[in-house]
């Protein structure tokens, strides 16, 4: 097993990125939020074919969080996730504190629009976007990675990610991971450890949905009747809809010409008071 650095303090964090950079090595960054699952791997195992040193961050980040949202209660567990980074192989892991990040008085923030402002995740998750691009933009930074691999999982965030990525000439290049299911279907996420296991059946739900309505796309059924009957099927199975929707796959607009662009399904469901969202390329 690797033996894998620990990193708290950015400090810390510079004296091994600078290391591996004066030795003429690449570095990948996978960011995270910790509680971590076979996806994360995923993002880890991508990391290392495309870079010679690895970071994993594990930082739950306040400031994309909302009132009322899971901040309090999002799953914290350090030693097992350090084991699983151990055994993966990470180089560094690091793990940022909020004083560093966020010091007193600290009142900079990246805002995002376009994929940003789709009416998506935005719209249940007010600032969300910018506290992503924000506290993404100083991982960034503060470890000068050259690659960072996203998981299409959360989808609307990896295109932000890129947009932001782009607009402000960050060196860092985004590799997208497809997204890891269980057998059922259902996307692994931290947030599954939320469901109690009756809901994981009704759950993998959205996936089957999904991929019914990639489906019918391809049948030619049109966009908004296609979303239109997907929200109605998840309501029926007892899923509160926050979006079923066909977008184009970069803009996450709404789409023009059906034919002619990219289109990507995106969902946001809540089952109790378990949110869960997942989409698919149609
Ligand atoms: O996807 C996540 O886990 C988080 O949104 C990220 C990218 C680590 C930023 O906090």
């Amino acid at each position: 097993m690797k033996s894998t650095k620990i990193a708290r303090t950015l400090d810390e964090l510079r004296l091994h990125a600078d290391a591996w950079r004066d030795l003429g090595y690449t570095i990948a960054l996978v960011p995270t939020m910790g509680a971590l699952h076979e996806g994360h791997l995923k993002l880890v195992e991508t990391a290392k074919r495309e870079a010679d040193a690895v970071i994993v961050s594990i930082f739950v980040n306040p400031l994309q969080f909302g009132k009322g949202e899971d901040f309090d209660r999002y799953p914290r567990t350090e030693e097992k996730d350090l084991k699983k980074l151990r055994a993966a192989g990470v180089d560094l892991a690091w793990f940022p504190t909020v004083e560093e990040m966020y010091p007193e008085g600290f009142c900079t923030t990246v805002h995002v629009e376009g994929p940003a402002k789709a009416g998506l995740e935005d719209a249940h998750r007010p600032g969300h976007f910018d506290g992503v691009a924000t506290v993404v933009a100083k991982l960034f930074i503060a470890s000068g990675c050259h690659v960072a691999t996203f998981g299409e999982k959360d989808y609307q965030q990896l295109q932000v990610v890129r947009r932001m990525t782009r607009d402000l000439n960050l060196p860092v290049t985004i590799i997208p991971v497809p997204t890891v299911r269980e057998e059922s279907g259902l996307a692994l996420s931290s947030r599954n450890a939320y469901l109690e296991p009756g809901q994981r059946e009704t759950a993998a739900l959205i996936h089957a949905e999904l991929r019914r309505a990639a489906e019918r796309l391809k049948q030619g059924v049109s966009a908004e009747a296609v979303a239109f009957d997907g929200r109605q099927a998840l309501t029926e199975a007892g899923f509160d809809v926050d979006y079923f929707a066909v977008r184009n796959a970069e803009t996450l607009q709404p789409v023009k010409d059906q034919r002619a662009e990219p289109l990507r399904i995106l969902v946001a469901a809540r089952l109790g008071d378990v949110r869960l969202i997942d989409n698919i390329a149609a």
